[in-house]
């Protein structure tokens, strides 16, 4: 039996499974540069974040109508099941669909008809977190909460994500203040690319309440000393490290000196079908690559309910 978790740092477009892409894509008449399956996962080769992105973001035209983004969270919810997960606090990236001429509605009613149920269903409660992408202007983020307003009553915070470098967090200052306002919740990604400053900077500027990654703040025994001392959750994500390059091999991730230096580690799948695995499978592969004890993966599954926002009777339940 898995260990049960909450899943923190998980991008519902990144579970966007290959088989399910090519059917989506032929249900919506969308041409795909890829004959078969095993060619588009032959294109899973990564050098950096933007690499993984340009195939992101190509692949995701697939996704059209309510129903595509109903059956994307339907084919995610029972693997996360299986893989232990009671509750998942999912980030979708609306800006990178209205592009495509896909409304924030469909997206967001889309996804809706399957995480409205997915307790029912599944035994895994679930909560949506809006992502900016950090690489669009500042006005573009403004515009996306401005068409965000009707569904906030199924949206529970905003991120930031996309590509890190040149982009710090001080650029999204307004639509966080914004957010902040209509009782959003606020995190974003700092540090996986990026430097140590722009972790500072969305604690500061953007009053984030966890850090998605983090992973660069070991760089900076100061930050590391802030982070443990104010209880900063970090949603690290070990498969996609490595397969975007941000540390070599497994064996070298920082997870063990983390944990060590007491900061408050979480462990998550970012977009596992493209990064070779679900939450479960980066647990496994932390233990088995870093040695880490059965205490270990206890502390770091009760991390996970910890650095959640589920309120504390919620997370008895859920636990
Ligand atoms: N980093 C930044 N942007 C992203 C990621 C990530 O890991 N996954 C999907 N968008
Ligand atoms: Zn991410």
């Amino acid at each position: 039996m898995p260990l049960p978790k909450a899943e923190l740092h998980l991008h519902i477009e990144g579970t966007l499974e290959p088989e399910l892409a090519f059917a989506l894509a032929a249900r919506n008449g969308v041409p795909l540069p890829y004959a078969h399956t095993d060619e588009l996962r032959k294109a899973y080769q990564f050098d950096d974040l933007q690499s993984f992105l340009n195939l992101y973001y190509e692949l995701m035209a697939v996704l059209r109508t309510e129903q595509d983004f109903e059956d994307l969270a339907n084919a995610y919810l029972p693997r996360a099941a299986a893989q232990g997960v009671r509750h998942a606090e999912i980030f979708f990236d609306p800006q990178a669909h209205i592009a495509r001429g896909v409304a924030m509605g469909t997206v967001v009613e889309g996804l809706w008809r399957a995480l409205g149920r997915s307790t029912e269903n599944h035994g895994v409660s679930t909560q949506l977190i809006m992502c900016f992408l950090r690489d669009e202007s500042a006005e573009s983020a403004l515009e996306t909460l401005e068409a965000a307003k009707p569904y906030l009553d199924r949206i529970i915070g905003i991120g930031l994500d996309s590509a890190e470098v040149g982009h710090p967090p001080a650029k999204f200052r307004e639509v966080y203040e914004a957010a902040a306002a209509l009782g959003l919740r606020r995190v974003a990604h700092a540090g996986e690319e990026g430097p140590p400053e722009y972790i500072t900077e969305a604690l500061d500027v953007l009053g984030v309440e966890r850090i998605d990654h983090g992973l660069r703040c070991m760089e900076d025994d100061a930050l590391v000393e802030r982070l443990v001392r104010e209880r900063v959750p970090l949603t690290l994500c070990p498969l996609s490290n490595v397969r975007l390059r941000a540390v070599d091999v497994l064996a070298e991730h920082p997870l063990p000196a983390m944990l060590d230096a007491g900061l408050l580690c979480t462990v998550n799948s970012d977009d596992p079908a493209y990064f070779g695995g679900y939450v479960a499978d980066n647990f496994h592969a932390v233990r088995d690559a870093l040695g880490l004890d059965q205490e270990r993966m206890r502390e770091l599954a009760r991390n996970s309910f910890v650095a959640s926002f589920l309120e504390h009777d919620e997370e008895r339940r859920a636990r």
